[in-house]
């Protein structure tokens, strides 16, 4: 029986930070032998906010080196960005033409994210969870792994794939349905500076993520500064303390403990005791992520490689799925 396909993305702004890795690489990682794999830099869903055009290819060839830099096997997976497979604007543009407008008026992120364009908000981030749906029915993905951030946009993916398959597939459906595969644990990192908030590439505050390329002194640092309460004894799971829940969620992560051990372990700590102790958790399991990333960013050549050969099996399957969409809709065919 062959493998069941993932497929997910990360967008190229700003640096990847613990919640990205946490929440939806690490999973990639771990999952990657059951499954078919392909992993995009989603590079058009970067431009949906301000974006600087002198970083962009920058960016995202940096978020490419990292899923290497992470672990991703290219024995189990292909690795592509997004925009050098044409198909992905295209099936976009047909699915908003099946799309209702208030579905994508309600997307939470989309509500979020305008209140911060303010006067600007652009049709791209109202869009946006539409190439999202695109970028994962192209591929017939069964699974897609991400955070709890994305169970929207999912739910999203499969209500568009469900009508087109009603209005224009209904005797031999053309898009599968895909299922999130989000974690219970790390699904969702908060900021170090406020445990209620979600950790986000675009908080203004450097203070409040850990990026994975960040240097063991910045690393400290952070986890010095980071908001605790005046509680002694660190437990999980009390609504009054999101914060220790946060950090020591993080511990357990990152030190590839378990639960059990670290409630175990911090019941009776300090955050004087608990704070370096996480903070050498972060230095240790980042490290051999940050050597490999350099090894990768420093031999160019074999990265183009990996997006070439990523890009030509994407397109394989990428631009079937368009045929048969199109077929589907009733255009002639070249
Ligand atoms: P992006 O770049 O914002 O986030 C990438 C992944 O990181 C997860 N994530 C988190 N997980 C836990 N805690 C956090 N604080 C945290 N912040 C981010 C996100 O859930 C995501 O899995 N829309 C996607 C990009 C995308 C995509 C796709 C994903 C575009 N097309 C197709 C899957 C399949 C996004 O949020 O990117």
């Amino acid at each position: 029986m062959s493998k069941q396909r993932v497929l997910s993305g990360v967008q190229p702004t700003g640096n990847l930070h613990l919640g990205n890795y946490l929440g939806a690489i690490r999973n990639w990682v771990e999952g990657q032998s059951q499954y078919d794999n392909f992993f995009c830099v989603v590079d058009l869903h970067a431009i949906t906010a301000p974006h600087n055009p002198a970083t962009l290819a920058s960016d995202t060839y940096t978020i490419a080196a990292l899923y290497l830099a992470c672990g991703i096997d290219l024995n189990h997976a292909q690795i592509f960005i997004q925009s050098h497979v044409s198909a992905h604007s295209e099936l976009a543009w047909l699915l908003n033409c099946i799309t209702p407008l208030n579905w994508l008026q309600d997307m939470i992120q989309f509500k979020e994210k305008a209140v911060k364009q303010g006067e600007n908000v652009n049709t791209g981030l109202l869009d946006y969870p539409v190439l999202m749906a695109a970028d994962i029915l192209l591929y017939q993905a069964d699974k897609v792994p991400v955070g709890e951030d994305q169970k929207q946009h999912l739910e999203l993916t499969r209500d568009i794939a469900n009508r087109f398959n009603f209005q224009f597939a209904r005797k031999k459906p053309v898009l599968k349905l895909p299922e999130p595969l989000i974690r219970k644990e790390g699904a969702r990192v908060m900021s170090l500076t406020d445990g209620t908030k979600k950790m986000s590439k675009s908080d203004p505050s450097e203070q409040s993520r850990i990026n994975l390329l960040d240097t063991p002194e910045q690393i400290q640092k952070k986890i010095k500064r980071c908001k605790t309460d005046l509680v002694k004894g660190l437990v999980f799971d009390d609504p009054e303390r999101p914060e220790c829940h946060n950090l020591l969620t993080l511990y357990m992560l990152l030190g590839g403990k378990t639960k059990e051990v670290v409630a175990q372990e911090c019941q009776e700590m300090g955050w004087g005791q608990f704070k370096p102790l996480l903070a050498d958790a972060a230095v240790e399991a980042l490290k051999p992520i940050q050597d490999k990333y350099w090894a990768v960013m420093n031999d160019r050549s074999y990265l183009e490689s990996v997006l070439r050969q990523g890009r030509e099996k994407a397109e394989e399957i990428a631009d079937e799925t368009l045929t048969q969409v199109k077929k589907a809709m009733g255009y002639s065919l070249p």
